[in-house]
């Protein structure tokens, strides 16, 4: 059931089953039409206000009137607000259709399952109006309310975005509540200070701008520090690419071939992220080796290779100073180790190479390979397919090589233009030499699976 029009149907039904479940407490319309009005009002206005979060999210501030909707305003009024709000804002924007149903759909589930559950444990009106105030069942409505609605919208995302991106269930809830739980909390909070001063005293409610702008404020602030520190290390690692005319472009196509390894090999969709982002900055060192050494067509001398050596060193002590980095720095610092131990700059050998490092030197070898240099011509993909095959088990892990030979063959790697078989004829040359590499390889050494350690899983 990977659909995504499937999904969206699914939590569509369930929002017309919900819409029409009888409330769980009933408000009389004096006390909460007012209420209702302006709670519509904020909710249209606000829908308009969205904080982009790292990584793609963004934390809307009309969570603020949604929450307060769900304890002043009787079921199904509340759905009916939330979904006008978000109805009206959507076609303004001109959301594709499915994405209104969706959305509409999703915040009816969200808006009515909390309100149950809130009408349920008590009715804030009662709550807070009287003397004196009942502030268990306050507490415990707003906890439910802010949690309810966290929790039950970011699952219906999640399944259909997990749909769409074929990224697993938990993993999106989870890199979710990494991005949005502490802002959303926020927010939360100040719709459930709303609906307290709302009872007591509505107009009170004007205060509760200063700390909802301030809220704002500072997660556009963060945003934008973090999106200048992912460019600031990017564009360190791209002045090394540019520095030599022959590795342009190179760590974007390293970055590329590791992904599709790392999504192959089925490992944890934190790793693949971690692979991704190191691909990309894995020769960030590189900055401190010298032009002489860097660019040099001949063979280095034994201190030239010790300089160049330490762009490992160099690059994984730069990465570990950004947080956003620092979880790939172990693969930058062990991208060039061998699996036999022959490598640098420790000598590490077989899976006490980090996984992730090894799927980094595989796409590294296949790139620099397959692309000109000053000494040699690019090789063709049938003679690369051969050296990969040469040094699987010796200087590259040889279930990885298995795994890059088969996205070849199978013509999974976004290649540069000048590699791709033209004719069909040529494709069916390069899946026969392929398959006999592959063959050679998985006759190797007897290893079959990789093994991703806990601590790698854990690391982002
Ligand atoms: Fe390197």
């Amino acid at each position: 059931m990977r659909s995504v029009p499937l999904r969206v149907a699914i939590v569509g039904l369930v929002a017309v089953v919900v819409l029409i479940t009888p409330p769980t407490v009933r408000i009389d319309s004096s006390v909460w039409l007012p209420a209702a009005i302006v709670l519509t009002l904020l909710s249209i206005g606000l829908e308009f206000i969205t904080v982009s979060l790292p990584k793609g999210g963004a934390l809307s501030l009309a969570t603020i009137p949604h929450v307060a909707t769900i304890l002043l305003l009787p079921h199904p009024v509340a759905a009916a607000s939330v979904a006008l709000a978000v109805l009206v804002e959507e076609m303004i924007h001109r959301v594709a259709v499915m994405k209104i149903i969706f959305n509409v759909s999703a915040y009816v589930v969200t808006i009515s399952v909390a309100s149950h559950l809130v009408g349920l444990i008590g009715n804030a009106w009662i709550a807070a109006g009287h003397t004196p105030r009942d502030v268990f069942t306050l507490a415990a409505l707003f906890v439910v309310a802010g949690l309810t609605y966290y929790l039950v919208n970011g699952a219906l995302v999640a399944f259909v975005v997990s749909a769409a991106t074929q990224r697993r269930f938990l993993f999106l809830l989870r890199i979710n509540a990494r991005n949005t739980g502490l802002s959303e909390l926020g927010a939360a909070t100040v719709g459930m200070l709303f609906s307290a001063l709302w009872i007591i005293e509505p107009a009170w409610t004007v205060v509760l701008a200063f700390p909802a702008a301030v809220i704002a404020r500072s997660l556009q602030y963060i945003r934008q520090l973090e999106s200048e520190t992912r460019d600031a290390v990017k564009s360190i690692a791209e002045i090394v690419d540019h520095r030599d005319p022959n590795t342009y472009h190179h760590s974007e196509r390293v970055a590329s071939y590791a992904l599709a390894l790392a999504e192959e090999l089925d490992v944890s969709d934190d790793l693949i992220e971690i692979v991704e982002q190191a691909g990309l900055v894995h020769d960030l060192g590189k900055v401190a080796v010298p032009d002489r050494v860097l660019l040099k067509p001949t063979p280095l001398t034994d201190d030239e290779r010790a300089a160049m050596w330490t762009h490992t060193t160099v690059g994984a002590a730069i990465l570990r100073k950004f947080r956003l980095f620092a979880p790939g720095a172990d693969i930058v610092l062990h991208h060039h180790e061998n699996f036999d131990g022959t490598g640098y700059p420790d000598g590490l050998a077989g899976e006490g190479i980090p996984l992730g490092a090894r799927i980094v030197a595989v796409a590294d070898a296949f790139d620099a390979m397959t692309s000109n240099r000053p000494y040699r011509r690019a090789l063709t993909l049938e003679e690369a397919l051969s050296r990969l095959r040469d040094g699987s088990g010796a200087q590259w892990d040889p279930v990885i090589v298995g795994n890059m030979i088969r996205l070849i063959i199978e013509e999974r790697l976004d290649l540069p233009e000048h590699l791709r078989p033209r004719t069909t004829a040529r494709r069916r040359r390069l899946q026969i030499a392929a398959s006999v590499e592959l063959s050679a390889v998985a006759a190797d050494p007897g290893r079959t699976a990789i093994h991703e350690p806990a601590a790698q899983e854990a690391a982002l």
